[in-house]
């Protein structure tokens, strides 16, 4: 009887020195988290709280004080917690008179947090409603997703430039838009739903097969602007990045010119050269280059609706202009050449771009890799006999198996695709 009673109560003040003991750990684990989290936001490049144009300040003014009276919420209900936990603990006190209800201040808790959610709810709305607005766009971007990467093409059309835009330009990764100017991007999705989310320019609009959904984009400098995809989408959906490279009217009109230039074949004799033979042997079938030709002199026009389940694959004809490949996932540039153009003040930010990826800061290191054996770089579903699903069609870029010296050749043809 005594051991038992013994047992027990050393049992209870274990348990009643351990319970604090864990709970402090805990908090300390949560302080440490926060500050962890704190100190990667100050290098961070999709950073919610450091709006870069218009849509996103909108957003930015709104949840700031929204964030503030939340945390003010939370901090006093905290407190009122910790004092009842502490007034009420069992001393082995008797058990107080039981009662119930409280009229009074059961209406006033109800009524209090809805007053709460209207003074919320009704800047929202009106935010909400303005970040819809599109009628004061002045250039139109079509945004199309796919597994794992995104599309941008510009209709012909009269914005984004004073004299518009005269053929269709067709790109992937990195979307270039003039500084300043409020941008209609008409988004979709050719399999799956995807999301579409630049962080310091706009909150995020998901992007799904069969529909059209329209977002407003604005950049107030020169400048890069990270994303990535925000709603998952299949195995490489973390692999699935975008960026929007704002550029001065000027270097916007520059790269305008520059996307619709005409083909430049490779000198007859070079390593270039033979880099073109490879290219249409093996990836011409789904990659478009505008202007290339077959060996019997009639235009190439890629198929890749016959072999990739979203029906498209990145366009290459000015691959060298972009600084990311294969869903902006990697670098076409050197890390320091990167470095120097993210980190670009705004006046210097469009002639950087505007270089592309020359000899000196191609690297050639990702780019090979991936073209050694792509599904192993990014994971991608690339066996199609295991799809039935999707009839045999791939859902990224297969293992080619070419050899090095066709690699050599392949790297030597696209740098000239500037
Ligand atoms: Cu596309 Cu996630």
């Amino acid at each position: 009887m005594r051991d038992t009673q013994t047992g027990t109560s050393l049992n209870s003040v274990n348990s009643r020195r351990s319970v604090p003991r864990a709970g402090l750990l805990r908090s300390a684990a949560v302080v440490g988290i926060g500050l962890l989290i704190a100190g990667c936001a100050q290098d961070a490049p999709q950073d919610t709280w450091d709006p870069a144009g218009s849509n996103a300040q909108e957003i930015q003014d709104l949840q700031w004080w929204i964030f503030a009276l939340a945390g003010i919420i939370g901090v006093i209900v905290m407190v009122v917690i910790a004092w009842v936990v502490f007034r009420y603990k069992d001393r082995g006190q008797a058990i107080p008179e039981q009662s119930h209800g409280n009229p009074k201040l059961e209406i006033g808790l109800t009524i209090l947090p809805a007053l709460i959610l209207i003074g919320i709810s009704v800047p929202t709305v009106g935010t909400l409603m303005a970040l819809n607005e599109t009628n004061d766009t002045e250039c139109i971007v079509n945004v199309t997703g796919q597994q794992w990467w995104w599309e941008y093409d510009y209709p012909v059309q009269d914005g984004c430039l004073p004299g518009g835009i005269t053929e269709p330009i067709v790109t992937s990764g990195q979307m270039v838009i003039p500084a300043d100017m409020n941008v209609l991007i008409r988004g979709t999705s050719r399999d799956v739903i995807h999301s579409f989310w630049i962080p310091r320019l706009n909150g995020k609009r998901d992007m799904v097969p069969g529909r059209i959904h329209t977002l407003r984009m604005q950049a107030e400098e020169p400048g890069i602007y990270a994303g990535q995809c925000a709603e998952f989408c299949g195995l490489s959906h973390a692999n699935m990045r975008m960026e929007v490279a704002a550029l001065t009217p000027e270097g916007f009109a520059t790269w305008v010119e520059r996307q619709t230039s005409d083909y430049v074949a490779p000198e007859a004799g070079t390593l270039a050269a033979e880099g073109e033979a490879t290219f249409l042997a093996n990836c011409a079938r789904c990659h478009q280059i505008d202007g290339l030709l077959n060996s019997d002199g009639t235009p190439n026009v890629a198929r890749p609706d016959e072999n990739v389940y979203s029906g498209a694959a990145p366009n290459l004809s000015h691959l060298m202009s972009r600084n990311t490949f294969a869903g902006a996932t990697w670098d076409l540039l050197i890390p320091s050449q990167r470095d120097v153009v993210w980190n670009a003040d705004p006046e210097d930010f469009t002639d950087l771009y505007l270089q592309g990826v020359t000899d000196e800061f191609f690297n050639e290191v990702d780019l090979r890799e991936w073209l050694r054996n792509s599904p192993a770089k990014k994971p991608m579903y690339a066996d199609p006999l295991k799809l039935e699903a999707t009839d045999g069609l791939y859902r990224g870029m297969p293992y080619l198996a070419l050899s090095e010296e066709q690699i050599d050749q392949l790297l030597a043809y696209l740098l000239e695709r500037n």
